[in-house]
């Protein structure tokens, strides 16, 4: 049986992961957040002293150990490191960083995407990230590209975590955000960047419902 994917990238805040879900709940999807699994394995350098940005070659010697498993429940994606259910610590700050600095070693991405493509051949999918559209999903059925304006995209991600009851601070996460779009944007490997074939769909002046709707109007739209 074929299944469908959709791919949707985009920098931060941009709101890839909340309106992905809510339209992978809406079809009947499954919903895989690829930043997770990044956010893991930053979880992991920093868990075990390794700082990922400038002992690259100690993480990747580490890389055989670092399990990490995803799991569906009522409340969405469970992230599990090591047998850990890590889904609420991998949000925060020091996470989100160490997440874009392991995201530039060739051999974090290698083991991830593999995981990756192995959970799209099992169940329809729309699938989140950054290099989703280009590599990791190069035939995907829909192909988005979701952002918004920088000041509009910090301002969600602090009301995000406001919400989650993570300490947060605007000026912190706007300079995070800053120096993640730059990094992510800006590295060798798979940087992030609107495919060719991907639409774009720019949700500064949309609310959620509105952007959910119009991603799903795509979605049945093409497939
Ligand atoms: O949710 P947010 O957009 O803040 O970030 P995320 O999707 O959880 O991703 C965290 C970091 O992982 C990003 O800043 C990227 O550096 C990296 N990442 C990546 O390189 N490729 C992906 N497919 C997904 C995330």
């Amino acid at each position: 049986m074929k299944y469908i994917s959709v791919a949707v990238d985009g920098p931060a805040g941009a709101g890839k992961s909340s309106v992905s879900k809510a339209v992978a709940k809406s079809l009947g999807y499954t919903y895989i957040d690829t930043g997770a699994m990044y956010r893991a394995v930053a979880l992991f350098a920093i868990n075990n002293g390794i700082d990922a940005k400038n002992e690259t070659e100690k993480l990747v010697s580490r890389l055989n150990e670092v399990e990490i498993d995803i799991k569906y429940t009522d409340e969405g994606q469970q992230i599990y490191l090591l047998g850990e259910n890590v889904s609420k610590r991998i949000r925060e700050e020091d996470v989100s960083v160490g997440a874009s600095n392991v995201a530039v070693i060739p051999e974090v991405r290698k083991k991830l995407v593999e995981l990756q493509r192995k959970m799209a051949e099992s169940a329809n999918v729309i699938m989140d990230g950054r290099d989703i559209c280009s590599y990791v999903l190069p035939n995907a059925d829909v192909k988005i590209f979701l952002t918004a304006s920088a000041e509009s995209r910090a301002k969600r991600r602090y009301d995000e975590l406001c919400e989650k009851g993570i300490e947060c601070d605007f000026e912190k996460i706007k300079a995070d955000m800053e120096y993640r779009d730059k990094n992510d944007s800006q590295r060798a490997v798979a940087p992030l960047k609107k495919a060719d074939d991907a639409i774009l769909i720019d949700t500064t002046e949309y609310d959620f419902d509105g952007a959910v709707k119009l991603v799903k109007d795509l979605i049945l739209e093409k497939t």
